[in-house]
């Protein structure tokens, strides 16, 4: 018999610009032994739907909700579309739209892309966060959905969630929120972005991002049954009679390896993470500022800072994996594997090339 070649996946030591991150150990574990089973077909694979149950619940916990309703997606896009979707579908008009700030997620072009929707994209303000006025002036009769971000992929910012639910609902369209990337760690600061903090109807939240569990694991939460059940097809074939998922099968690892790191980590080990974390961000911001480069203040542990083009090259050819805003600036993501010591190396490397 052949032998398979082992190849060795890429290690995080010089990834700065994921927001994904080692998983924790024991969730990884529980990840490949789930690594087989469907969550797609719950009435097949029980011990797996148990599992997902037990981890929406978990996810209900960490972002306000007591009796949550939704699933384990396969990350924020699908979360995003998926709630386009169910507004799409509960809505009673021919023309529908959704509105979000210029800083949501690309994800949402896709889902307005693939469901036949407009999206409206309205001007941030000085500190990056969706304008309100922009956010009213765009809404309409049409409009199904406000979208908010808590925790964008550039600044790291979080919208005024209240008050873009309030416009949503005085407009009768459903609030959406994004927190896919911050949903693990805002529950340690003083933001308002949860269920709890304002009547929003949906939210994204990604255990594979700060939830430190294996890839794929996004989540869709809901406030209501009726979003999911907006959602759901019959399924003919399956023992189960229908599905509200975007995807068909999917991989019991998600659930198992999310509900792990989720049983693991919550809460305490999730603070203690944000506030290393957080703490890495401010002393990146900081040796930024102290070398006269201008950097946008880390609200949550992403640093945005201008770079010449050339020395972010040559950064990237010493090996260190990084990316860029939409208008250029370099972006470090101070995710659980980004250490003190790797980002002391980087500065060297910066201070090297520089001179
Ligand atoms: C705010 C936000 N939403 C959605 C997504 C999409 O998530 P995924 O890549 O897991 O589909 C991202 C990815 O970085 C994100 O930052």
């Amino acid at each position: 018999m052949q032998r398979v070649r082992r190849r060795t996946p890429q290690d995080f030591d010089r990834v700065l610009s994921s927001m994904c991150t080692v998983p924790h150990p024991d969730a990884q574990e529980e990840a490949v032994r789930f690594l087989s089973a469907n969550p797609g077909d719950p009435a097949t694979y029980q011990t797996v739907a148990e599992l997902e149950g037990e981890a929406v619940d978990l996810l209900g916990k960490i972002a306000g909700l007591d009796r949550p309703e939704g699933y384990l997606a396969s990350g924020g896009t699908e979360a995003n579309i998926q709630a386009v979707r169910a507004a799409r579908n509960l809505a009673e008009t021919d023309a529908p739209n959704i509105v979000a700030p210029e800083s949501a997620h690309f994800s949402l072009t896709k889902a307005a892309e693939v469901l036949d929707v407009e999206l409206r994209t309205v001007p941030v303000d000085d500190g990056y966060r969706a304008n309100l006025d922009a956010v009213s002036a765009a809404v309409d009769a049409d409009t199904v959905a406000v979208i908010g971000v808590a925790g964008t992929t550039e600044y790291g910012r979080v919208d005024p969630i209240p008050a873009l639910t309030e416009i949503a609902h005085d407009a009768g369209a459903k609030m959406h929120v994004d927190a896919s990337w911050g949903g693990f760690l805002l529950p340690f600061t003083d933001h308002e972005w949860s269920f709890a903090d304002a009547p929003i109807d949906s939210m994204a939240i990604d255990p594979h991002k700060c939830g430190q569990a294996p890839v794929p694991a996004g989540g869709f939460l809901a406030r209501d049954r009726e979003t999911v059940d907006a959602l759901a097809v019959d399924t003919p074939y399956l023992e189960t009679t229908s599905q509200a998922t975007l995807t068909g099968t999917r991989s019991g690892a998600g659930v198992a390896g999310a509900l792990a790191a989720m049983e693991a980590l919550w809460p305490a080990g999730y603070r203690a993470s944000y506030r290393d974390q957080q703490a890495n961000a401010d002393y990146l911001a900081g040796e930024f500022s102290a070398r006269g480069i201008d950097t946008v203040d880390p609200v949550l542990p992403l640093v945005a800072a201008s770079l010449a083009p050339s020395t972010f090259e040559a950064l990237r050819e010493a090996g260190w994996r990084i990316s860029r805003t939409a208008t250029g600036e370099l972006r470090i993501v101070c995710m659980p594997h980004v250490t003190r010591e790797a980002l002391a190396s980087f500065l060297a490397d910066l201070d090297r090339i520089r001179s």
